[in-house]
């Protein structure tokens, strides 16, 4: 099966420069947003409302949003905590990003905070979000394996999709944050949560440890997820998911869905162009 259209959200801003070591200059960050939107995304995700001393290259949030907005851009923004979503909404944020680990130890790890804890605070952040008027975009992260707990088994999934779902979230980003997951895995995954929740949209956000990102996109594709996550260059990586590399390219994702007749409304060449300038940010590629 392949669908007439998919839609690409990139993020390579965001997750692409996360766990960079060495500080990118906000002048850099700017440019390549501004590249990658002439490139023609509808939606991308540029920045994270995080503390500075856990991510400290996500320091210039503030400067980064008051851009985005200058820009005219449909941006999304992580907000991990209530103080995060205060934040972001003084910034005039249009989408907000929750990201909650489907493995509790995860959690801990990435936003100090258990499972449970985390979808407690996410009631009050989603009515507070509704309330201004925010996009609402839920991750639920290592929704496949997790370096500390191992296997992660489908109720944890659930149990975090359910919740999301019961909040009003817009739209649930299913993320495979250490790149583990194989193709059979995401097809079983992604058929018993669209059987489970038909009227939901699923997004699929692939690390490429592996090098199984590009095979899942099409394994998620068959189980009828159109919309997927992508990072320009293959940069990113979570720095509390330790060894998990980059998200799937953007422009290998593109080129791929391209020669299947498949579109995405981007200018593939235009993402050509971009991908060295990502690349050259990196320290790690
Ligand atoms: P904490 O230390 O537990 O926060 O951090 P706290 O509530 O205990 O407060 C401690 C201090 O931090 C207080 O200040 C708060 O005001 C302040 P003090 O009173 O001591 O002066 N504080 C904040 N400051 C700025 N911004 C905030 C904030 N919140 C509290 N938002 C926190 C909790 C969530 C902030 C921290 O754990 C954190 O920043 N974690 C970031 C983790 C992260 O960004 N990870 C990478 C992104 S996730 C990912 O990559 C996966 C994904 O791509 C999907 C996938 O691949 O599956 C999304
Ligand atoms: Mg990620």
């Amino acid at each position: 099966f392949i669908p007439k259209e998919v839609e690409i959200i990139e993020v390579g801003p965001r997750d692409g420069l996360q766990n960079e070591p060495l500080a990118i200059s906000t002048e850099q960050k700017k440019e390549l947003i501004a590249r990658l939107a002439k490139a023609g995304f509808l939606r991308m995700e540029t920045t994270s409302f995080v503390h500075p001393k856990w991510v400290p290259q996500m320091a210039d949030c503030e400067e980064i949003a008051r851009y985005c907005n200058e820009l005219g851009i449909t941006y999304i923004a992580l907000t991990p905590n209530m103080k995060a979503l205060e934040r972001a909404i003084a910034a005039t944020v249009p989408q907000m990003a929750v990201f909650i680990g489907a493995s509790s130890e995860f959690n801990k790890r990435n936003i100090n905070k258990t499972t449970s804890e985390s979808l407690a605070e996410c009631e009050p952040m989603f009515a507070r979000a509704k309330q201004e008027g925010m996009f609402i975009r839920a991750y639920i992260s290592m929704a496949f394996t997790c370096p500390f707990q191992g296997e992660v088994t489908f109720d944890e999934v659930k149990e975090v999709c359910d919740r999301f779902i019961q909040l009003g979230a817009d739209e649930i980003d299913v993320g495979d944050t250490n790149g583990q997951a194989d193709p059979k895995m995401v097809y079983e995954r992604f058929s018993r949560l669209r059987d489970l929740y038909p009227d939901t949209t699923f997004v699929g956000h692939f690390h490429d440890t592996e090098k199984m990102a590009l095979v899942n996109v099409i394994a998620a594709i068959q189980a009828g997820i159109t919309k997927f996550d992508s990072s320009i260059g293959g940069l990113g990586g979570c720095p509390y998911s330790p060894g998990a590399t980059g998200n799937v390219a953007t422009e290998e994702l593109v080129n791929m869905l391209i020669r299947m007749g498949c579109e995405t409304n981007l200018n593939f060449d235009e993402l050509v162009n971009v991908s060295p300038f990502a690349k050259s940010l990196s320290s790690r590629i």
